[in-house]
């Protein structure tokens, strides 16, 4: 069963943000809102690359960011959700301790390329 779609989210090779507004191992929420819609997305930059994920925790469905807008990385290099302290893998968001939903793997990969510096929906 597929979602719906959401008329937020920007379309296939829209720029997200430049790869080096990124620090090494940052993570940062980005927020589209489009009349009532709103997508939220992860954008991870690890070893030079970047990944994206839909920013929903599977464990509860709540946003991995902070209340601030901060996306908390711990000292090993894993991505924590700030509801219950879940924590995800930067490279493929598996699952990687804390609380979790039964069958649940890890985050919702959103599929991202680089294009001339830009991290851009694929
Ligand atoms: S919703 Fe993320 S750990 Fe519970």
């Amino acid at each position: 069963v597929s979602d719906p779609p959401n008329l937020a989210r920007p379309p296939i090779g829209a720029a997200l943000i430049a790869l080096n507004a990124l620090a090494e191992g940052e993570a940062r929420a980005l927020d589209f809102n489009a009349d009532a819609h709103h997508w939220s997305v992860i954008v991870v930059r690890s070893e030079g690359r970047a990944y994206a994920y839909e920013n929903r925790c599977p464990h509860a469905g709540l946003p991995l960011d902070r209340p601030d807008g901060q996306v908390t990385v711990d000292m090993l290099g894993f991505l924590v959700c700030s509801a219950h302290l879940a924590s995800f893998r930067l490279t493929d968001g598996a699952y990687a301790g804390g609380p979790k939903a039964p069958g649940s793997r890890g985050l919702t990969r959103v599929k991202v390329r680089v294009e001339a510096g830009m991290v851009v929906l694929a």
